[in-house]
Order: structure tokens, then sequence, then C-alpha cells
């Protein structure tokens, strides 16, 4: 991600609004965050708004049944910031109400127009272009997450987005590309890295097929990274890498 930071966001009207305080107080948690977290949210944030469900079929029973037999962990709520076409946002949210997802998207934000109040969990840049304020980032620790569309910390930082990262990826000789789901600090892409995939980059490729070739993995391992996010499974090493460990092997990390 990258881009100099301008106006300040605001909130992306998604296909359908759950437009009632008292509908959306009623579905909150039962662990609100602390009031100065969530008013810092809201001061740096646009609006929020709940989405109807997906009318993409496949989207619908995505592997409900591992997420909901999970042993009590609350669902927890999400806060989505987009700049772009929103993909990996469908991605996220599409897996939140199939099931792969233990959380719901409480919060899409643009950098467009306008925002409510409501407290969330974590916070999810899907495509956001904008520097995250330092302010945010302190509210909200380890509780921020960014995918980048390179293996960082290779092409990322400030100039490296969208086709620009494809370009000089293809134009350095890498032969392996692959997206970054990393945790946000102050500066562009320099969090610790969460989750990784890797793929191939080809003796004839553009920048649109790998990026079309790395967007794929994008959606299968935020949804992973997000889950893992939800259910509790992050852990910090010592040295502050944070690990995901796995649902069905507990003494097993990626
Ligand atoms: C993705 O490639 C992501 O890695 C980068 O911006 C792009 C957003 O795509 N940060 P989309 O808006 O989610 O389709």
């Amino acid at each position: 991600m990258e881009a100099a930071a301008v106006a300040p966001p605001a909130l992306l009207p998604c296909r359908s609004v759950d437009p009632s305080p008292a509908q959306f107080a009623a579905r909150r948690g039962p662990e609100p965050w602390p009031r100065g977290r969530a008013l810092a949210a809201r001061r740096h944030a646009g609006a929020a708004l709940r989405c109807e469900p997906s009318r993409r079929p496949e989207a619908r029973p995505v592997a409900r049944a591992a997420a909901t037999e999970d042993a009590g962990t609350r669902r927890k709520r999400l806060a989505v910031f987009v700049s772009g076409a929103g993909s990996n946002f469908r991605a996220i949210h599409d897996a939140a109400l199939g099931g792969a997802v233990r959380g719901d998207v409480a919060a899409l934000v643009t950098d467009k127009p306008a925002m409510p109040e409501h407290d969330v969990d974590f916070v999810l840049l899907a495509g956001y272009l904008k520097l995250i304020p330092a302010e945010l980032v302190r509210e909200y620790p380890r509780s921020i997450l960014n995918i980048h569309p390179s293996l960082l910390p290779a092409f990322g930082g400030k100039g490296y987005y969208g086709s620009k990262v494809h370009k000089a990826v293809i134009a350095s000789g890498a032969r392996y590309s692959g997206p970054t789901v990393h945790f946000v600090d102050e500066h562009y892409d320099t969090g610790k890295t969460l989750a990784q995939r890797v793929v191939p980059v080809l003796a004839d490729d553009t920048p649109e097929v790998l990026a079309a070739r790395v967007l794929h993995e994008e959606h299968q391992v935020y949804v992973e990274a997000v889950a893992a996010l939800c259910e509790d499974r992050i852990v910090w090493r010592e040295d502050g890498v944070p690990l995901i460990k796995s649902r069905t092997n507990p003494n097993e990390y990626t």
C-alpha cells in the first residue's frame, strides 16, 4: 500500500445498509471496546454500515462447521478500509457470512463520504491507499491488518502500489512473488508479517497477468489470516513476530 495521506477517509455505501442504530447496537458483542478506542476510530475513519449477504451462490456455505464449532470465542467485529475495487473486502465479507471467518464486517470505510459509531475489534485494510494515522495505530495495537501484493519486505513501501508492484517484480527478474498479510504500523508496509503465499513469476508475464495470479492468492490468504484473528489464534513470539496457530493442531504454527 502507499500514496500520500490526503483527505480524511469516509464511508462507502455498501449494497444495503442496516440503518437503525438500535438494531446495530443490539448486534454488538458483549465486550465492546473501551470508549476511547471507539472514539479514536470514529475520528479517523469514515462511516460504517452493515452489508447484506452476497448474491454469489458460492459465497454462502464456506466451512461453516469449522468456524462455528470453535470453542467459546465470540464473533469479532471488523472494520475494512478500501480504496480500490473491493475484491478483498468481498472475499472477507463472504467468508464471514459463509462461516469461514468468525467475525462480522461492522464497518466498511473508504476515502469517500460519512461515518456513524461502531465499536470494532479489528481493522482490515483491503486495498486502502492512505497512510493510517499514528494515533489510530496506537489505539488499535496489534489489531490492524493490511494486505500487500508482493512478498514483503521486497517491493513494498512508498511508490509500490497497484501495477507498479508487479511491474517492478517482473523487471527485477524475481522468479517468485505473492501476497503478504501484515500488521500495520506507522509506515507503509513495514509492520510484522503474519502470512504469505508464493506464486511463480513466469517468463511471459505482464503486470496484469501476474497481478491476477497474486490477487487469487490474496483472497485465500487474507481470509485465512482474518479467520485466525477472529478465533484468537494469533500468537506473538518473544521477538514480536506474529504466528498463526493451526485450527486443527494447537501445537502447529504457520
Ligand atoms: C490488492 O492487490 C491489495 O494487495 C492491494 O490493493 C489491491 C486491492 O484490490 N493493497 P481490491 O480492491 O481488494 O480488489
